[in-house]
């Protein structure tokens, strides 16, 4: 079958033209001023974006935070709904198990008959015995092309000390697998959660003032050295803070292979959140903390500027009244986390595009594109491109609303950006071709999301691709 989205302004990282997209099965066949082509269905995309299906690389649908599960892949559609049509996720190690076979149980069990996105793994190293170091090797068979360590979380079983990040930094390297880490000083904040509590400061504020942005510039600046004792390159995930982002750039500076995300929220909120009446500010606890105003204005001039190359969610969908609430007497027994995934493409258009922040073009690389590359699907995400997948988003500019949870799919009880305004919509959304948004209405199904298989040598090894492994199917 064959699809026609005509006359759309087709929006890519690097350019924007009024043009054709034409489909046929799960791919993109060509793209075009005027295409002389017919097909069974023409879409008429006139006044409308017609941008890539955005990669989120930094979700959690299985994360549990003491005991709290967040919600899974059955609300993978307000992802979809919101214009992302990949995600990846951190899947924790269990005690015992392989890292992929942890995945993989888990890809059976919970993923694959839910999933309404497309998706892709990160392995997470939770038990640091040798076998787990050695299996980095085999992940790229796997299709696991990225794994992360956890600096945070002191006493967690997906706490990791240095001498793992140093393992995984080096088996990594030879693997051609991107190490990705969560930066903070687990034994710092430990210490000043405990020494808060015993003093009564037990609301969620409190949450910020355990984990200053100073713990994450430590473990950044650690990490950034560790990677360069091995020559390793190193991604620093969910920045939040001017002088962590400045850690990166002066690392990058001095050429070392050291790249970070950050998030929607760190882009739009801040610490006053955490002080809301009425237990409110649980629904902002997430780690690292939220930062200043000064703090978002840094950050977004590092997305513009390319010294933080993606924008993800870190998207938790913890309840409130259920689960946040565990913490009601102590906030560090809050489940660490907010949902996001939902509003990241609408946010980013109306605060970053609209607001004159980012470009267009800026506003896709950062949504869609380098998330592929960093991950290792660039051969089939983030672009609209020929041969490219069909994940196609129509995004009309036109008019605005107010974000709100009644018309969340993300099947928690309350939006991170609730009464925030939005600019335009998601219109329709093509997942590999299937029509999956039509008029702004979720209408996949379960099951129509698939597993994307990661390549190694993602972006992160540009400068260190040894060329006797070069990969010629990504040229
Ligand atoms: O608070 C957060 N970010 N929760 C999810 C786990 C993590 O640290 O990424
Ligand atoms: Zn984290
Ligand atoms: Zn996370």
């Amino acid at each position: 079958m064959r699809t026609l989205i005509k006359n759309g302004t087709i929006v890519t990282a690097i350019d924007e033209f009024v043009g054709d997209v034409l489909v046929e099965g799960e791919k993109i066949i060509a793209v075009g001023a005027q295409l002389d082509t017919t097909a069974e269905e023409i879409v008429d995309a006139k006044g409308k974006y017609v941008l890539p299906g955005g990669v989120d690389q930094h979700v959690h649908y299985s994360f549990e935070f003491k005991g709290e599960r967040v919600r899974g892949f059955e609300t993978s559609n307000a992802a979809v709904a919101g214009g992302t049509t990949t995600v990846v996720e951190f899947v924790n190690q269990e005690q015992g198990k392989g890292m992929a076979d942890t995945i993989f149980d888990m890809d059976k069990n919970e993923v694959s008959h839910k999933a309404m996105a497309d998706y892709s793994y990160h392995a997470v190293v939770c038990d640091p015995v040798d076998k787990t170091f050695e299996e980095i090797a085999d992940l790229p068979r796997r299709g696991i092309s990225t794994v992360k360590l956890f600096m945070a979380y002191k006493g967690m079983p997906f706490h990791s000390d240095d001498e793992a990040l140093y393992k995984a930094l080096k088996a990594a390297k030879e693997a051609g697998v991107t190490v990705m880490v969560h930066c903070e000083n687990a034994d710092v904040i430990d210490h000043l959660q405990r020494k808060l509590v015993s003093e009564g400061k037990t609301d969620p504020s409190y949450h910020a003032v355990s984990r200053p942005a100073r713990v994450e510039l430590e473990a950044t600046q650690r990490v950034i050295n560790l990677a360069a004792m091995v020559e390793a390159p190193v991604y620093i995930v969910h920045v939040t803070a001017k002088n962590v982002m400045e850690a990166i750039r002066t690392a990058k500076n001095e050429g070392l292979p050291v790249y970070g995300e950050t998030c929607v929220q760190y882009l739009m909120l801040d610490e006053d959140d955490l002080a809301k009446p009425n237990f409110e500010g649980a629904k902002y606890v997430m780690s690292p903390a939220l930062r200043t105003k000064a703090d978002q204005e840094a950050l977004w001039e590092a997305v513009d500027n390319g010294w933080l190359n993606a924008i993800s969610t870190d998207h938790c969908g913890f309840d409130w009244e259920s689960q946040k609430h565990m913490g009601v007497d102590d906030f560090t027994n809050i489940p660490n986390g907010a949902p996001g995934v939902e509003n990241r493409l609408a946010i980013l258009w109306t605060y970053g595009v609209n607001a004159g922040k980012i470009s267009r073009q800026r506003f896709v690389d950062l949504f869609a594109t380098t998330p592929a590359k960093n991950m290792g699907i660039d051969h089939c995400k983030g672009h609209i491109g020929v041969g490219m997948d069909a994940d196609i988003v129509l995004y009309d500019p036109n008019g605005s609303s107010i974000i709100s949870n009644e018309n969340s799919l993300h099947g928690v009880d309350y939006n991170t950006f609730e009464g925030y305004k939005q600019e335009g919509k998601v219109d329709k959304v093509f997942l590999r071709g299937k029509l999956v948004v039509d008029d702004g209405e979720f209408i996949g199904e379960k099951g129509d999301g698939n597993f994307i298989p990661g390549k190694p040598y993602g972006l992160c090894f540009n400068e260190t691709k040894p060329t006797k492994k070069l990969d010629n199917s990504r040229i």
